[in-house]
């Protein structure tokens, strides 16, 4: 067995999530039990309404649960104050999303250096513009992102989510307002960047064949896991 409790980056236990909406409260998670293992990559599928970015926002810290225990590494996210999550995302997980959430009065090169001027580091833009270059972006350091395409601005928010040298990366539909091939260009680039930068990998799509090309793949249905697969446990076992 490979899953030592050592390599588990993220789990999930017995975990709800309900919002209050003016129909009343909603069950968007029931009873998730998840875990996931240093290095993998999870695509996470389901419908559009099944609870698919709400699980990336409750692993990101971005969505507190309601019931139940989220553990990244040693860290129990679920008993942690805003400001304490907000340390660990800077510190440990890049964050990418189908919007792009670029700040558009910055330039390429500015919206990458930003989390590493937040969190201090030495030489922002040194890091930043060798960033822009793992993307294939060193052309375009100046650029706003209105003067660029939409894979272009995809490619800087991978490299700014990168920038911290997270050990988890979240894409929630990253190529959801993209054209095909620019789409699969972006998806090329991410798990490049996966092997690359050594980042665990977790990318919520509602393509099946996208997430295919993860190691792991599980499926939401209404709040719910309905299934995981693991192609490597299947051939096993
Ligand atoms: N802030 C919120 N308040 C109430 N309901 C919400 C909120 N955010 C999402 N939902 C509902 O939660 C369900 C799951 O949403 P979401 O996680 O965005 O699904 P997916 O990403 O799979 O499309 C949907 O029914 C959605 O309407
Ligand atoms: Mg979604």
């Amino acid at each position: 067995m490979t899953s030592t409790r050592e390599s588990v980056l993220i789990d999930i236990s017995d975990t709800n999530l309900t919002l209050s909406s003016r129909a009343g409260a909603v069950d968007i998670l029931r009873d998730i039990n998840l875990a996931i293992h240093t290095g993998e990559t999870v695509g996470i599928v389901g419908p559009s309404g099944s609870g698919k970015t709400s699980l990336l926002m409750v692993m990101a810290g971005l969505e507190q649960v309601t019931s139940g225990r989220v553990m990244f590494a040693d860290h129990e996210m679920s008993a942690l104050d805003e400001d304490q999550l907000a340390l660990i995302r800077g510190e440990h997980i890049g964050i990418v999303f189908q919007s792009f959430n670029l700040v558009p009065t910055m330039t390429a090169l500015e919206n990458t250096a930003l989390p590493l001027e937040f969190a201090g580091a030495t030489e922002p833009f040194e890091r930043a513009r060798a960033l822009l270059e793992d993307v294939g972006l060193e052309h375009r350091n100046d650029h706003f992102p209105a003067q660029l395409s939409g894979g272009e601005r995809q490619r800087v928010a991978l490299a700014r989510a990168l920038a911290s040298k997270p050990s988890l990366l979240l894409a929630d539909e990253p190529t959801g307002n993209l054209d095909g091939q620019t789409g699969g260009e972006v998806i090329d680039l991410i798990f490049d960047l996966h092997k690359t930068h050594n980042t665990t990998l977790v990318l919520v799509t509602h393509d099946e064949t996208l997430a295919g090309r993860c190691q792991r793949q599980i499926k939401i249905e209404d709040g719910c896991v309905k299934s995981t697969y693991n192609p490597t446990i299947a051939e096993v076992g």
